[in-house]
């Protein structure tokens, strides 16, 4: 009986790259189709709820310097650096501060912060993520971690969720916060893929501008509004089916 390499069959027959994915089936290296080989993840508000927290905080922070910061307030501050988060809580509630003033209240929602995650369960991550990591990874793709929190491998850990990622990198590795491209060029890097070759999972806005800059394709995890540059829009990061994965 001929043996029919199926990757060789629906690259001939097909000019656009259409597959099945599937478990145990994994797309060959040496093609030079534009492939997504890598998946690269936000961690707050795409794995796990933290970006709530980060909310929680910095609410506490803007009360305690006389003003209410509300939802769409907090927009402007998902994905962005913890100290580029602070000057906008600052430049919201017109307030001044000298810079050990903003360490100190840097410091302080940190520590509000890390009082909200310590208690967090495995059970936290969002439904069908671990599942979806799983399914990518059984199909040939990698998956990479790209969050700018500092405390991004405390959650992880928490989560118990670090051995699935095959690179992670976090705020402590990279200079540019988001919408830099910084993050995810380390993470292709890392995982030794090109850009092209990467979907980005991202809620915040700023995260979705930093993953097209960096010349991959992005699915926007929440609000079609606020992230209509995303390639794609899902409510939620396990409504992601991989058979799209073809199609983007
Ligand atoms: C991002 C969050 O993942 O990390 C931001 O979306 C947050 O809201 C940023 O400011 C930095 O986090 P951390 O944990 O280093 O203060
Ligand atoms: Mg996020």
């Amino acid at each position: 009986m001929q043996y029919l390499n199926p990757w060789k069959r629906l690259i001939k027959s097909s000019r656009k790259p259409i597959f099945e994915f599937q478990q145990g089936c994994s797309p060959p290296a040496e093609t030079n189709l534009n492939l997504i080989r890598a998946c690269i993840f936000d961690l707050d508000g795409v794995i796990v709820d933290t970006a709530h927290y980060h909310f929680l905080a910095w609410k506490r922070l803007a009360r305690e310097l006389g003003y209410e910061l509300t939802l769409a307030d907090n927009e402007n501050l998902k994905g962005v650096s913890r100290k580029r988060s602070l000057e906008i809580v600052l430049e919201l509630g017109g307030v001044t501060a000298t810079e050990h003033e903003k360490e100190l209240m840097a410091n302080k929602k940190n520590t509000w912060f890390n009082d909200y995650v310590e208690r967090m369960m495995p059970e936290e991550i969002f439904p069908g993520v671990r599942q979806l990591i799983v399914d990518l990874k059984k199909n040939g793709i990698k998956v990479a971690l790209a969050s700018s929190s500092k405390n991004a491998r405390t959650v992880i850990q928490l989560l118990r969720i670090q051995h699935e990622f095959d690179a992670i990198v976090d705020g402590t590795m990279i200079e540019h916060s988001k919408p830099h491209p910084e993050i995810f060029l380390l993470a292709a890097k890392k995982l030794d893929v090109k850009p092209e070759e990467c979907l980005v999972f991202e809620d915040a806005e700023a995260g979705v501008a930093a993953a097209l800059a960096a010349g991959m394709k992005c699915v926007g995890v929440g609000n079609p509004q606020q992230l209509n540059k995303a390639n794609e829009i899902v409510a939620k990061t396990a409504d992601f089916k991989i058979s799209e994965l073809s199609k983007l």
